[in-house]
């Protein structure tokens, strides 16, 4: 692969670029230019040929591809190695295997289909193969009270991902929905396990790209909603994982103070930016026992805080909490 060219087209993606320019780029003449585009469709990407104007990605395949991902991402740890199956029976499951090997810190998975994916609270996550973006990143040696960051830094990440790449205001809904309009685009759930003393965390994240309605079973139906749905077109799901991947990225080493004149702070204020919860009247389970009151705030590391009609405010953490009504 022609690492050079690729990385042209991806920064002029959309846009024509003409056979002088590509071969003043690549110091090639026409014929080196027109054998390494041919390679490069041949791997997956969409590149388009007009005389008059030239060459241009318009997108990658229909399928995922490790190779394809990995390239150009450009990310500190999270990605280093990415794997895709065509088939599995969760991605989280495959993360946790790796797990326990040890030593496949920010292992990316992916996976076309799931034959047991799963939600939060015990519900099944079904995605037609090759209809979403269905991924689990696997965090390894990490300190016990990651899990509410990592909770919203990955539905922050997801959302902006979407937006970015498919130009669709996104929301979130606390804990882990990505919703549109009010219906649900992506969700998010964060497992973690202790391990050699140390916790290893699986961050899981599905995001509807391809679906039709009927695609949705039942009364998911009225309550999800897919990409394609909204927008009438397809969808760069490599674009949409690569993006996806970048912005964990960036709110990880955020988290973990590693960008300079950003804060956990940040991470607050973007994740509320686009959540609608606060000053709304909500009803919560936790512990078997319903709480009911006016959404207040969120705490980067503890959860919803939520003050009850006795007054007093109250920590949901993402993991033992079940959002009945809002
Ligand atoms: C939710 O909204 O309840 C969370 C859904 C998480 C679904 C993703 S799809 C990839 C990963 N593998 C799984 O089995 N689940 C997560």
């Amino acid at each position: 692969m022609n690492v050079g060219l690729l990385q042209l087209l991806k920064n002029n993606r959309g846009n024509w670029l003409t056979m002088e320019a590509i071969a003043g780029s690549l110091e090639s003449g026409p014929s080196v230019v027109l054998g390494e585009i041919e390679k490069l469709r041949q791997i997956g990407y969409l590149i388009e040929a007009v005389p008059a104007y030239g060459f241009r990605l318009s997108g990658c395949g229909q399928k995922f591809n490790a190779d394809l991902i990995e390239h150009g991402l450009g990310t500190k740890r999270i990605g280093r190695k990415v794997l895709v199956y065509e088939s599995t029976n969760s991605t989280n499951d495959v993360a946790w295997q790796y797990a326990m090997e040890g030593g496949w810190d920010g292992l990316a998975v992916f996976a076309e289909h799931q034959r047991g994916g799963r939600g939060r609270s015990q519900n099944r996550w079904v995605s037609p193969a090759g209809s979403g973006i269905l991924c689990s990143v696997l965090l390894e040696d990490m300190s016990r009270d990651m899990g509410e960051k990592l909770t919203l830094l990955a539905g922050l990440s997801a959302a902006e991902a979407v937006e970015d790449v498919c130009s669709i205001r996104t929301r979130i809904k606390w804990p882990n929905d990505v919703s549109v309009s009010g219906k649900k685009l992506a969700g998010v759930m964060v497992e973690s396990r202790k391990i050699d003393n140390a916790f290893t965390y699986v961050i899981g994240i599905g995001i509807n790209c391809l679906q039709s309605r009927d695609d949705f079973e039942g009364e998911l139906g009225n309550t999800a909603v897919s990409i394609r749905q909204l927008t009438g077109g397809d969808v760069d799901r490599l674009q949409l994982a690569e993006r996806l991947l970048g912005r964990l990225d960036y709110w990880l080493s955020v988290v973990n103070g590693e960008v300079p004149g950003q804060q956990v702070k940040g991470l607050h204020d973007e994740w509320l930016c686009r959540c609608d919860e606060v000053g709304r009247r909500i009803t919560l389970v936790s512990n078997g026992q319903s709480y009911t009151g006016r959404v207040v705030d969120v705490s980067v590391a503890q959860g919803l805080l939520v003050q009850l009609d006795n007054g007093a405010v109250k920590v949901f953490d993402s993991a033992t909490t079940i959002v009945m009504s809002r």
